[in-house]
């Protein structure tokens, strides 16, 4: 199948603030110069905010991850499971067209979407509510025919049920993922022979089924401020990392509850006082502190920090300035603790200090 950009495009693109944290968290979760691994749940995550991928989410993504806006377009353009172009506002329904679900009925399921929705994949129906597409198998063949809708499987589908559900969803209500018939997972239809631990009534439902039925976000439109920000190893209150600057400003597609953040240099927290130069012509020896090497002591002196007891000093908004402002190396003063190691030198003296670094006793 050719998968091309949309023809018509939004003048531009923006995570919401939220979507922004996130998604530099999911940054974080690589080494430093590989965050081009986080591409694919990024696309995603603007996706989710906006119901399809757009030419300027794509490209919004590449300046956050450094890229050529071709290597994300290459990304976006080849998984089947970014949507090139817009869907329906409340549901876009991806029928299985697969052997066990074709067998089983696959093709009247889709002759209802032909009926209830458009005539054709991809093309939104006439309110602009739903659409749907034909999609290759999606591993639930043992309860087949089945759909993926959001996030979410709906299985051992009828015509009939698919009906209903496009009426509930069409009337503000979301149906309960998972087996259409009451089957709890891929058990026989004629019910559980083993494994049948869930029949004590420890849960209503089967397992990502009462994680959608409990959070309730099936077709919902992903803003960020539904799933926690799950990166424990950055601090609560560390800065956001800095975001590049993109190739051309941007400019909010929509009106948002929040304000989307353009992509831009993300400077967080106060500048620590700075010198023009080490006191008396002779800085510290800063790479005694754990982290910090050859690299690392140039970019301080770049930004005027010669002495452990500048670094002593820092509070939250001088280190937060400092792990937004160390190119390359960012989030590193909190990683290390510099503050505390450069406060037991200034305090307690090199002699203890080395003492406890062979234990990282910070
Ligand atoms: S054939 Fe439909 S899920 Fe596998």
């Amino acid at each position: 199948m050719l998968r091309r950009l949309h023809k018509d495009q939004p003048a531009a693109f923006a995570f919401t603030p939220k979507n922004l944290e996130w998604a530099q968290g999911q940054i974080s979760k690589y080494p430093e110069g590989r965050q081009a691994s986080a591409i694919i749940p990024l696309l995603f995550r603007a996706q989710e905010q906006e119901g399809w991928l757009t030419r300027p989410a794509i490209e919004y993504v590449a300046d956050m991850l450094g890229l050529a806006h071709i290597r994300a377009l290459e990304v976006a353009t080849f998984y089947f499971m970014f949507q090139l172009q817009p869907v329906g506002t409340v549901a876009h329904i991806q029928i299985c067209g697969t052997t066990s679900c074709m067998i089983c009925g696959a093709e009247d399921l889709i002759a209802v979407c032909k009926e209830l929705i458009s005539a054709h994949p991809h093309t939104p129906s006439a309110d602009g509510k739903f659409s749907w597409e034909e999609v290759e198998c999606l591993g639930a063949c043992a309860n087949a025919p089945m759909a993926q809708i959001g996030k979410d499987y709906y299985e051992d589908l009828s015509p009939e049920r698919l009906r209903e559900m496009i009426a509930k969803f069409r009337a503000g209500e979301v149906p309960t993922p998972g087996s259409q018939t009451g089957r709890f997972s891929s058990e026989p239809k004629t019910g559980l022979t083993s494994l049948k631990d869930h029949e004590s009534g420890r849960t209503q439902y089967n397992a990502s089924v009462q994680r959608a039925v409990d959070i309730g976000d099936t077709v919902k439109r992903i803003d960020g401020t539904e799933v926690p920000i799950l990166t424990p190893w950055r601090q609560t209150a560390a800065p956001a990392a800095a975001v590049p600057a993109p190739a051309a400003p941007v400019a909010p597609q929509k009106e948002e509850t929040e304000a989307p953040v353009a992509v831009a240099v993300v400077s967080e927290g106060t500048k620590p006082q700075a010198l023009t130069a080490a006191r008396d012509g002779k800085a510290d020896d800063l790479q005694k502190i754990e982290g910090i090497g050859p690299k690392l002591e140039q970019l301080c002196h770049d930004l005027g920090i010669f002495h452990f007891d500048q670094i002593a000093n820092w509070g939250a908004a001088e280190i937060a300035w400092m792990d937004s402002n160390l190119k390359g190396f960012r989030g590193r003063v909190t990683r290390d603790k510099w503050v505390a190691q450069a406060k037991i030198i200034v305090e307690q003296g090199m002699e203890e200090f080395l003492r406890r670094a062979k234990t990282n006793d910070y």
